[in-house]
């Protein structure tokens, strides 16, 4: 039996070594809240068991858990400048002083626990999981870029592209294999992106990794393409036009995913 309610107070209490008073902390709990209720959404959405939707929202509370560590010894969300807070989150459960037993009691979902959160974060998923483990792994990393397109429609600009000056924000350009990739309906490698427009793209490429109907329709309902679009005006003529073409690449996948998947 999963208690999601003491789930959450056991996850608070390790919370307390940590500074609240950290804004990228305060950041990444508020992210997990969020991240539950979505997860909790789309669990439901698919018809699952009681048990298996509060698997999802379990998996959703502890799927960060190795970024309040990240934060507090690198000071830095950036996975490439510091560690994999995923991988380490699996560690920090899964490994030494198997913290997961702080959260649930049985053993009986642990590899899917183990492998939702482990590969959360990678580019695409590991061939080779079962289908419950195919299924709660995709609901966490829906319900986490769903936050992450959710946060980009209001999240401060200058602490989204920390490093990269307004002048250089919006004279920027897109690398061309980004580009290519984006019309061709691929998520943007991280080691892809060199430029902030890049990185703008790569936010909206999220899109083409999600995987249940209802995320589909978040998207769309919640209107995250056009605002997070609307919100940069990028100078560079080529940008722009090529921003507006994202635009309708991106619209137009969200309408035929849609009619895919309720057919
Ligand atoms: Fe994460």
């Amino acid at each position: 039996m999963i208690n999601i309610e003491q789930a959450k107070s056991e996850f608070k209490k390790y919370l307390q070594q940590f500074q609240a008073s950290d804004s990228h902390i305060q950041l990444k709990i508020d992210h997990t809240f969020r991240v539950i209720a979505v997860s909790k959404t789309i669990a439901e959405s698919l018809g699952l068991s009681e048990e298996e939707v509060n698997l999802a929202q379990l998996i959703a509370l502890l799927h960060d858990i190795g970024r309040f560590k990240q934060i507090s010894q690198f000071q830095t969300c950036i996975d490439e400048k510091s560690m994999d807070h995923a991988e380490y989150g699996a560690d920090i459960l899964f490994q030494d002083k198997k913290k997961i037993r702080l959260f649930i009691d049985s053993h009986e979902y642990d590899t899917i626990i183990e492998k939702a959160v482990r590969n959360h974060s990678k580019f695409s998923l590991p061939k080779g999981l079962t289908k419950k483990e195919d299924q709660q792994a995709k609901i966490i990393r829906d319900a986490d870029k769903l936050d992450n397109l959710y946060l980009k429609q209001f999240q401060n600009i200058d602490d989204i592209f920390k490093g990269s000056g307004q002048k250089e924000l919006f004279t920027s350009q897109i690398t061309p294999k980004v580009y290519e990739d984006f019309c061709q309906e691929k998520c943007i490698m991280v080691t892809d992106r060199k430029t902030p427009a890049d990185f703008w793209v790569c936010i909206l490429a999220f899109i083409f990794d999600l995987n249940f109907a209802i995320s589909y329709q978040m998207v769309k309902e919640n209107n995250y393409i056009n605002h997070i679009i609307d919100r940069l005006t990028f100078k560079h003529k080529q940008t722009a036009e090529q921003i507006e073409e994202i635009r309708k690449i991106a619209n137009d996948y969200l309408e035929r995913k849609i009619k895919e998947v309720s057919r």
